[in-house]
């Protein structure tokens, strides 16, 4: 089989696929579904109320609830295009660090032709089950942490262009997230594995294949790379075991922020610059990071495009990360160097050089599973083939070239590993958090109210605070019509250079005839930036928020508008506007 058989049985025309997802308002409502499922849909989340009356936060609990609706099973109307396709390998070019004046060089050394790609077979349903451990588990699991040692110095060791070779195995990710590969049959348009519905599992894979190769590089099925347990409030600092004992740990890396990996405290609202929290701070951190955590599944259980990234065709480029992936871009932009050009975890081109990459991959990883664990259903987030059918290659560890697909990496135990169990501290924090919140005294500065005016037409560069006035769609939602559809703020066609690092966030708050109070309200998320060219030419940059619950949690159901406050953390952002719309729920 030759190097260009992806090219030539692929059938792409190379015209523009539209798709109609890539606008969420455009995907029908399911009206498809009998009207007794949604009732019994309605029920589940009554149920759910009636909990609430003995103690338990509705909220909280809708979190936990998937495995109680699982009643209707019809999606949206979705338009099927062309998946995004695996690269020819023949044609890997070099690729971009925006920072540098040459091209680097990232393309996998596969051999020389002919290439044989083979599809991805599951592992046999007898292979061990590998168990993937916190860092903080491993760290007193000596055995273990040994083998995972000894196979990473394995690899390290391996001759320079073996494609299992350390180096080599942190270049893929270069070469399909710096623009090393075009789309077959759109040479004008980079692959890329960021900002879209395609980061998840491409990025399962990556790590899958990675932990498979360190296993049989040490003769051992049962290793199981650890995940970086951020997620618990004793995970939220750098993995101990990836930074002592230097310099004969191989999981050391020299090219990290040496303020943060000695014990500092991770804050997922980090900015390059910011200092640590404070001993003082630091359980205000935590709660954030916590209630962050929580809104991130609470508000975009039932919106799969919001969570993951929204969807991408062939041909397209669009840069539309899910709450997933920007959240997961801080502890990129924490671990890597404050200077430019930011390697390694600070940057794309080089992030996977550091051993920490696959700790947090791990984790990112496993907030997906939970994810899929806290919608309660075995039913891929979306079910069209555009994205099911999407596929990748990868060398695998027996070293074959396979080609990947989307489909076959959606459940964790088919590919023979799981996570070990923990407490999601973050489940019930709400209560908590919004408690605390109150207990704070407030100046009487932050009461003076100001007036705030509507966005306005024109593009506004984010250098100081915006605040906008922003009409709601719909007043006074009711209970069942947010169970139909979700609230979502839309920020499009935002620019900014992509070369560096670049960010805001955003808060809500509800006026009172026009007017408010500089207290910005509650944080409703973020777009995070790690520089690297995103490819392709002029691509949409969305971002996408719930914020059903969080209306409720700030009593602003009632209000006809709300003031939404974007505050630029880095970069030169441009923002073209700022929207409120409602997004059909998919029905799990
Ligand atoms: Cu491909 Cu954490 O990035």
């Amino acid at each position: 089989m030759s190097l260009s058989f992806l090219a030539t049985t692929t059938p792409i025309t190379n015209t523009t696929v539209t798709n109609p997802n890539l606008n969420q308002r455009s995907l029908k409502p399911p009206t498809s579904i009998a009207p007794n499922l949604i009732r019994k849909r309605y029920s589940s989340a009554s149920c759910s109320q009636k909990q609430q009356e003995g103690g338990v936060d509705r909220r909280d609990v809708l979190v936990g609830l998937g495995g109680l609706c699982g009643a209707a099973t019809v999606l949206p109307n979705v338009a099927t295009g062309v998946p995004v396709q695996p690269p020819d390998l023949s044609a890997c070019h070099l690729a971009d660090d925006d920072q540098l004046a040459d091209g680097v060089q990232c393309c996998p050394p596969y051999g020389s032709s002919p290439v044989v790609i083979t599809d991805f077979k599951l592992p046999d349903a007898s292979e061990p089950l590998r168990v993937r451990q916190s860092t903080q588990a491993l760290a007193g699991d000596k055995k273990n942490l040994e083998k995972f040692m000894e196979a990473i110095k394995l690899m390290r060791e391996l001759p320079a262009d073996d494609p299992w070779n350390f180096m080599q195995q942190a270049q893929i990710h270069c070469a399909y997230c710096n623009g090393a590969y075009s789309q077959v049959g759109f040479p004008s348009v980079s692959l890329q594995l960021h900002g879209s519905w395609l980061f998840p599992p491409w990025h399962r894979y990556y790590i899958y294949f990675w932990e498979k190769i360190l296993g049989k590089l040490i003769g051992d099925d049962t290793l199981a790379i650890p995940y970086w347990n951020y997620d618990q409030p004793e995970g939220m600092r750098f993995p101990e075991i990836y930074n002592k004992n230097f310099p004969r740990n191989p999981l050391y890396n020299c090219n990290r922020n040496s303020e943060h990996v000695t014990g500092a405290l991770m804050s997922y609202r980090y900015e390059i610059g910011d200092p640590n929290p404070t001993p003082a701070e630091e359980a205000d951190v935590i709660l954030a990071n916590q209630k962050q955590l929580h809104d991130m599944y609470a508000e975009n259980l039932f919106t799969p495009a919001n969570f993951m990234g929204q969807p991408i065709l062939a041909g397209q480029t669009l840069n539309g990360p899910g709450v997933l992936e920007t959240l997961h871009n801080t502890p990129h932009k924490w671990c890597g160097l404050t200077e430019k050009p930011r390697w390694d975890m600070g940057n794309f081109h080089t992030a996977a050089r550091d051993t920490i990459f696959f700790g947090h991959h791990a984790e990112v990883d496993r907030l997906w599973s939970i994810y899929k664990d806290q919608r309660g259903t075995n039913k891929p987030e979306f079910e069209t083939p555009d994205w099911l059918e999407a596929s990748f290659i990868f060398y695998d560890e027996n070293k074959n070239i396979v080609n990947c697909k989307v489909k076959d990496c959606l459940d964790p135990s088919a590919l023979r590993y799981t996570y070990q169990k923990e407490e999601k501290t973050w489940l019930n924090i709400r209560r908590t958090y919004f408690k605390k919140k109150k207990a704070k005294p407030r100046s009487a500065s932050a009461e003076e109210l100001v007036a705030v005016e509507k966005f306005g037409s024109s593009p506004r560069l984010l250098d100081t605070t915006i605040r906008a006035l922003v009409t709601r769609p719909q007043v006074s939602r009711s209970k069942d019509d947010k169970e139909e559809e979700s609230e979502v703020i839309f920020i499009d066609d935002f620019t900014f250079n992509e070369t560096d690092s670049a960010g805001f966030d955003v808060y809500i708050t509800k006026p009172t005839e026009g007017l408010v109070t500089a207290d910005l309200g509650e944080f409703a998320g973020a777009f995070v930036h790690i520089p690297h060219g995103h490819g392709g030419q002029g691509h949409k940059n969305v971002l996408r928020l719930g914020i059903t619950y969080l209306l409720e949690d700030i009593e602003a159901e009632g209000s006809e508008q709300l003031v939404v406050s974007l505050v630029p953390r880095s970069g030169d952002v441009t923002i073209a506007g700022i929207s409120i719309q409602l997004v059909p729920r998919q029905e799990i």
